[in-house]
């Protein structure tokens, strides 16, 4: 994380004894990234947080087998027609993987258990709805166009607003159901290093920083004992039982800890012609980068072509999820709100048959700005297919292009 955060109590320095009211101390714990190399926070557990009283092998066969994308297409899959169910965890639904980045899709109707991911860093944009995530850090209230970024071993757990589990502290007030996108890294998930000065400060041509970052509200403290935890790791799903509830800290400062970021404030990016998806770069991955498509003044160059130029990634997949507004860019392919598109590297992409003519005279009219709104995940290695797309692919989408060159054609 680029800044440093206090919340609750903690001692005067590091690493001296901290001792709660009864006399007794308190456990200090570093959550650290890269070997003590990288961004930590320092925590205060009321109870030891290495005290487990059991471990059990848990089947993660509902994450479900990918398949190559073979024959090479361009594809369209519609997360409309995915089920709701389950909880935010345990209801992802497997789009498209490979060995940097998992991309699940869930329509929670349930709070989660505890849960940590111990194989990366994960973000969860929320398209529609709203949801409380709540962890060791601290909770943050979640909305429709969030992304929560959650870094690698935080404990956590998610409770959707509307599910009928929610307290009064959780609602958002948001009466649609929730559905989110779920990117589970294999590494952290940051802000591009291009933002950030040398010392970790947004810089000012960054389009968010750090007044745009929330992070928990305070500390987080719950009762319990022989609390189970779903740990994913490297070699599948463990169900960690903790003498005590893992939610007792007390305090905890550092530069590591959940946040939310809403895409709202995002500020965008326009140039007199049109500008390359680095202006729309939101966050940065192994091997995978996330870009934001937000309402913006369209370009303003006379002879400007308000729409992006075929092109050809030839190092990238390129997956766009289309969560608001009108993408011009893809009018008479079918594509709508809560589709998915994949544009694999080997196959050139680019506005749909009659789009730039469409974008050109909507100028004209004097059309000034677009309300499209997108999540992209760009991957630098071949995307996999999992069930959840298989299941709701548009097989005509592939050529569509095509099909948009005969005469009368859309
Ligand atoms: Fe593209």
């Amino acid at each position: 994380m680029p800044y440093y955060r206090a919340i609750g109590e903690f001692p005067r320095k590091r690493h001296v004894r901290f001792r709660r009211p009864d006399g007794g101390l308190y456990a200090e714990e570093l959550m650290g990234e890269e070997g003590f190399s990288s961004d930590s926070s320092l925590l205060y557990h009321r109870y030891l947080p290495t005290a487990i009283v059991k471990s059990e092998e848990t089947d993660g066969a509902a994450d479900g087998a990918t398949t190559p994308n073979q024959p090479l297409l361009p594809r369209h899959f519609r997360t409309g027609e995915l089920p709701a169910g389950g909880d935010l965890v345990s209801g992802r639904q497997l789009l498209l993987a490979n060995d940097d980045v998992r991309i699940c899709f869930a329509a929670p109707r349930a709070g989660s258990g505890l849960y940590r991911n111990s194989t990366g860093d994960e973000a969860v944009y929320l398209r529609t709805g709203a949801a409380r995530f709540e962890s060791v850090y601290g909770a943050i209230d979640a909305a429709a166009g969030d992304y929560v970024v959650i870094p690698r071993g935080t404990i956590h757990r998610w409770i959707p607003a509307g599910d009928g589990t929610s307290t009064g502290a959780t609602s958002t007030g948001g009466s649609a159901f929730t559905e989110a996108l779920v990117i589970e890294a294999r590494g952290h998930i940051r802000p591009p290093r291009r933002y950030l000065s040398q010392y970790g400060q947004f810089l000012e041509h960054a389009p968010y920083c750090e007044r745009d970052l929330r992070g928990p509200d305070g500390p987080l403290l719950a009762d319990g004992e022989d609390e189970p935890v779903l740990v994913r790791h490297r070699d599948g799903l463990s169900l960690l039982t903790y003498a005590r509830h893992p939610f007792d800290v007390v305090g905890w400062d550092g530069c590591l800890y959940p946040y939310a970021f809403s895409i709202a404030d995002f500020e965008p990016i326009v140039k007199r012609t049109h500008a390359p998806p680095p202006v729309h770069q939101t966050f940065e991955g192994p091997n995978f980068v996330i870009c934001s498509f937000c309402p913006r003044p369209l370009d303003f160059d006379a002879e400007s072509v308000p729409v992006p130029y075929n092109h050809h990634n030839v190092d990238s997949d390129e997956m766009m999820f289309y969560v608001g507004g009108d993408y011009t860019a893809r009018k008479g392919s079918g594509v709508g709100l809560g589709s998915i598109t994949l544009h694999p590297s080997g196959f050139t992409h680019g506005p749909q048959p009659g789009a730039v003519e469409a974008a050109i005279a909507g100028l004209a009219e004097g059309r000034t700005s677009t309300d499209e709104t997108a999540v992209m995940i760009d991957t630098f290695r071949p995307l996999r297919l999992g069930p959840a797309s298989q299941r709701t692919e548009d097989l005509s989408y592939a050529f569509s292009w095509a099909r948009g060159l005969s005469p009368g054609g859309a």
